[in-house]
């Protein structure tokens, strides 16, 4: 069985102290065992994220990772910062770098490959445009993105990945994929990794769903078999929204 994941992503959310708050909040209740819970906070209060939940069943991830070792990129932050702070996980792919910040397939495929070279456990994120969805090529379109943004990366090492499919138009829109629409992707998702690694990569790997994931419709999105969770954005600001997610996934 795979261990479902709720996963918040808090993008340019919360300062120091709302930070430590909400943090407070997640981990003064006890969590269920069975499901992996983990924060994604800005770069700047990471540290403390890390130590405000060291002892505790929250992991912390960064949202975005540069992939050269080090030197002149301004604004940018290495993963070797990360882990000297004791963050291993990074969000990587996701649409507001693709779309604001004209992050290539093959600029988030480098990243991927160094932060899993690095040791991290990357969560890479996907999804087709309302575009694609209606002209009816989002399963080729979220195929090109898997294969071009996991070149590389050996059968092996897909154990450090966790996927996580979020079609743009339901990103902060509060429209989501129906739980049908999210398990018929999950399951091309599934049977593509089958395909291009094996049919036990398929089966291990967890595969999250993402966009307006909320306490209502978390359940119904959870229960289909190829979702092993989600990525969390809007809700996951609010702590008794984002305890209530992380119990569906139970
Ligand atoms: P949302 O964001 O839950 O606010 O739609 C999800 C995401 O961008 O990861």
């Amino acid at each position: 069985m795979r261990t479902p994941i709720v996963a918040g992503n808090w993008k340019m959310n919360k300062n120091l102290s709302e930070t430590k708050s909400l943090l407070s909040e997640l981990t003064s209740v006890s969590l269920p065992s069975n499901v992996e819970v983990v924060v994604a906070p800005s770069f700047v209060v990471l540290e403390s994220a890390v130590n405000t939940t060291s002892n505790s069943q929250v992991a912390v991830a960064a949202q975005n990772v540069n992939a050269a070792a080090n030197g002149a990129f301004t604004g940018e932050t290495s993963l070797n910062m990360l882990q000297s702070i004791g963050v291993n996980q990074v969000i990587l792919g996701h649409s507001e770098r693709r779309d604001i910040y004209g992050e290539t397939d093959e600029i988030i495929n480098e990243k991927v490959l160094q932060s899993i070279e690095a040791g991290f456990r990357v969560i890479f994120c996907f999804g087709e445009q309302l575009s694609e969805r209606k002209d009816g090529s989002h399963f080729e379109v979220v195929s090109k993105q898997l294969s071009s943004g996991l070149k590389g990366v050996t059968a092996e090492q897909m154990s450090q990945v966790v996927l996580a499919y979020e079609p743009v138009w339901a990103i902060g829109t509060g429209e989501t994929a129906s739980p049908e629409q999210a398990q018929e992707m999950h399951a091309h998702i599934r049977s593509f990794l089958s395909d291009a690694y094996s049919a036990e990569v398929a089966s291990g790997v967890r595969i999250l769903y993402g966009g307006s994931v909320k306490p209502g419709n978390a359940k119904d999105l959870f229960a289909n078999p190829d979702i092993d969770g989600g990525l969390i954005g809007g809700a996951s600001l609010v702590a008794s929204d984002f305890l209530a997610i992380v119990a569906a996934a139970e």
